[in-house]
């Protein structure tokens, strides 16, 4: 939403102390507690704008606690002055991004996100700033509780289309679907958006999607591969370390074993946990630093004894990467076997 700057914006926001969170990762896992004990509901909202869905849904449900989370001062300073109008004590307000969310809130806290009307970023090069992408929907994932849902609306046609079909590839079962929601007349609570574009005779498409229980599917490509090899396995390694010893030209991931930036058995050791693993499915992947492509494949383990006999630096994960075991090219270094946050 492009905003004219608001004169006057801190002293506004001021007055509107009572409903806002200036710190929202401070009451991570404890919204209820510190706010409004004996809220039979935790709700989100993202991207409130100025507000007139947040003050209206929260003066209906006067039992349910909302906090809405807005990138834009200058569009929620609106909604504060909205909610304090209405005297509410149940919303309260983030100046924060989506993208935070697991860091806002504990897994489980929310009962249900609402998603009214979010940017559609058109271009397919910018996909992944959707609110519905599936990135933001694994974000949501981390603290809806089972069960929990997601509203949303769009007057956006593409961009609904898209929700419908990404929200049940990660485990969100969709219903309410409808194209036209307001066909025989206004239904619910309208946004400020939602307002002006039935009032322009727009069809307003709405659906809800329920979390349910959902395996995330193995990484197929490399980089995805990687990215999440790195995230789990070299969460605590500086940027400095990773870009000289791991991630700059000629070198392997495997270094943040070899130059000790992350504690693992080695040799002997390696082998021995690896074989101790029990059967099942791994995965291997090989970073195509010879003459290969690289490549991302199952296995079952355990593996023959000859396995790795060929091979040079290929690495074997489980699903969810907890622990890996590397190969390597040099009979100086390795194996390595690792666990993840061992
Ligand atoms: C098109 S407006 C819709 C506002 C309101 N929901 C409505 O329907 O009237 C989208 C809003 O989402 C906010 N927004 C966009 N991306 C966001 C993000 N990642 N986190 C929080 N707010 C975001 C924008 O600043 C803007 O106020």
């Amino acid at each position: 939403m492009r905003m004219r700057k608001k004169k006057n914006l801190i002293p506004r926001m001021e007055k509107c102390a009572a409903c806002q969170v200036k710190d929202g990762f401070a009451l991570r896992g404890r919204w209820q507690e510190a706010l409004m004990g004996g809220a039979r509901e935790l709700r989100v909202e993202l991207g409130c704008g100025k507000g007139r869905f947040t003050a209206e849904t929260a003066r209906l449900n006067p039992d349910i606690l909302f906090v809405a989370i807005e990138k834009v001062p200058d569009a929620m300073v609106v909604a504060m002055e909205r909610v304090m109008a209405l005297e509410l004590k149940n919303v309260f307000f983030v100046v924060g991004d989506a993208a935070l969310l697991p860091d806002y809130f504990a897994p489980g806290e929310v009962d249900l996100i609402y998603i009214n009307f979010c940017d559609p970023w058109p271009s397919g090069r910018h996909a992944k700033r959707r609110l519905t992408h599936g990135n933001f929907l694994k974000l949501y994932r981390q603290v809806l509780k089972m069960g929990g849902q997601i509203h949303f609306k769009t007057d956006n046609q593409p961009l609904f289309e898209f929700s419908v079909e990404e929200l049940p590839q990660f485990g969100f079962a969709l219903s309410e679907v409808t194209r036209n929601l307001h066909e025989n007349g206004p239904v619910g609570v309208m946004t400020d958006y939602e307002a002006k574009f039935y009032g322009l005779g727009q069809p307003i498409n709405r659906c809800v999607g329920t979390m349910t229980e959902w395996d995330a599917p193995f990484p197929t490509t490399f980089r995805a591969v990687k990215n999440q090899w790195l995230d789990a396995f070299a969460g605590d390694v500086s940027e400095a370390d990773l870009g000289k010893h791991v991630l700059a030209e000629g070198n392997y991931l495997w270094h943040i074993f070899s130059w000790k930036l992350v504690p693992c058995l080695e040799g002997g050791g390696a082998r021995d946990a690896l074989a101790a693993l029990p059967a099942g499915k791994a995965y291997l992947f090989y970073e195509g630093k010879w003459n290969d492509l690289p490549y991302v494949k199952p296995v079952e383990l355990p593996l023959a004894a000859n396995f790795f006999e060929d091979l040079h630096d290929v690495y074997l994960v489980d699903k969810d990467f907890t622990w890996t075991y590397v190969h390597t090219h040099e009979e100086a270094c390795g194996p390595y076997f690792c666990r993840a946050g061992t």
